[in-house]
């Protein structure tokens, strides 16, 4: 029996999670432990699956060790959203504990830091995102020249023109049913752009052999193409049920069949198209920060939860959410790659400060 502990478990992944384990998807899980910031739901989940719950901010980190401790899991499940999941990434990486990690802003703000600190102590750290946990199983065994990340292309991929966008419109994606914050960084591109930054920190690539393609399906999770041109493609139905399983109990381990079948026995077509940078420059500027390391790809991802968060509430436009990352891209100092959670906070304070300012 493996024992789980969830943190941010009434979100969207959260709630996957739990319904996979509610239909005895992962029989041999047993939930220890679940953790929310304030969503009334909590109390009756762990009712329901008998295993101790609490309030916890991602932030408060001795909060989440004593909670640790008293739940003893043998992994923990990070669905925290935004910045608030580094803290917790790090606590429960201190601890020793596998990390199945859906909270992307993890790795690309904890950077190499958050990765070393996670080797130094045995925590493996599992990605749940839908195209690296396609890259990691096709990763198995091979070794690959270039990563090919999918991308349904968002809520606005046949939209030429994007000012007027509502919050409304924003917030209908086209395949997933994900939280908020996600699903405006899916229409504007941001959250490939984070995808970018977390697979060349991941898989050790370079930025510059890392491809988008609008693939409008979301059937296909991502891909790898090795040395010798040969392209391998990890396919599902889009239900992030099959990522967030084998994250937590491996492949072949006795899950089951996790998903629908793809209808082979029928007709269905998959497209991959050329994203456009004119459109999404938060793409572009995410490959910037990449590429250029440092403060940038923290800057980047404070920056954008700052502007979304003021899109969200009406205070600025969808487009001006790009141009706000940009101007704090452009006014950071530089800084070098940061080796302590200080040094993260640090800049991301920043980044949030300055982009507050233009907001
Ligand atoms: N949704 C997807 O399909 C998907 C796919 C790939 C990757 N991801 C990544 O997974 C993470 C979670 O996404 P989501 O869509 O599940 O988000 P979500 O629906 O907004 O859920 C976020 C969860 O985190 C909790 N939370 C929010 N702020 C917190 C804080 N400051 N401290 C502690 N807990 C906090 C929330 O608790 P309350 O409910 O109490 O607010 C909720 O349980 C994100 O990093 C996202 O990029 C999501």
């Amino acid at each position: 029996m493996k024992r789980l502990l969830v943190l941010g478990a009434t979100g969207s992944i959260g709630t996957t999670c739990l319904d996979a384990i509610r239909n005895s998807l992962a029989p041999d899980v047993k939930i220890v432990g679940l953790t929310a910031s304030h969503s009334p739901a909590l109390p009756c989940l762990g009712k329901e699956f008998n295993a101790s719950f609490q309030y916890i901010s991602g932030y408060d980190r001795d909060a989440l060790l004593r909670f640790i401790d008293m739940t003893r899991p043998d992994i923990i499940l990070n669905a925290i959203s935004g910045s608030a999941g580094l803290p917790a990434t790090l606590a429960a990486a201190g601890c020793g504990i596998s990390i199945a990690l859906a909270n992307k802003e993890s790795v690309v703000m904890g950077g190499r830091f958050m990765l070393s600190e996670a080797e130094r102590h045995n925590a493996a750290i599992i990605p749940v995102d839908s195209e690296h946990s396609a890259i990691y199983h096709l990763l198995k065994g091979r070794t690959a020249s270039r990563l090919i990340i999918t991308a349904s292309g968002g809520p606005f991929r046949d939209r030429t023109d994007l000012r007027g966008v509502t919050i409304e419109e924003a917030l209908m994606h086209p395949t997933w049913r994900m939280g908020r914050k996600i699903t405006i960084d899916s229409a504007t591109l941001a959250n490939k752009g984070l995808e970018v930054i977390e697979a060349s920190l991941l898989f050790s690539m370079p930025p510059e052999c890392i491809d988008v393609t609008i693939h409008r399906q979301s059937i296909v999770h991502s891909m790898i193409e090795t040395e010798e041109g040969a392209v391998y493609a990890l396919m599902s139905p889009p239900d992030m049920t099959l990522p967030i399983i084998t994250a937590i109990v491996g492949e072949g381990n006795g899950a089951g069949h996790l998903v629908g079948k793809l209808p082979f026995s029928s007709s269905f077509s998959l497209s991959f198209e050329k994203w456009d940078p004119v459109r999404f420059p938060l793409l572009s500027l995410a490959y910037e920060a990449a590429r250029k390391g440092g403060g940038l790809r923290i800057a980047y991802t404070a920056a954008d939860e700052t502007a979304v968060n003021a899109f969200l509430s009406s205070r600025i436009t969808f487009t001006d959410i790009a141009a706000v990352v940009e101007r704090v891209m452009e006014d950071l100092p530089d800084y070098p790659e940061p080796s302590s959670f200080e040094e993260i906070s640090e800049i991301a304070e920043l980044a949030k400060r300055t982009a507050e300012a233009l907001c």
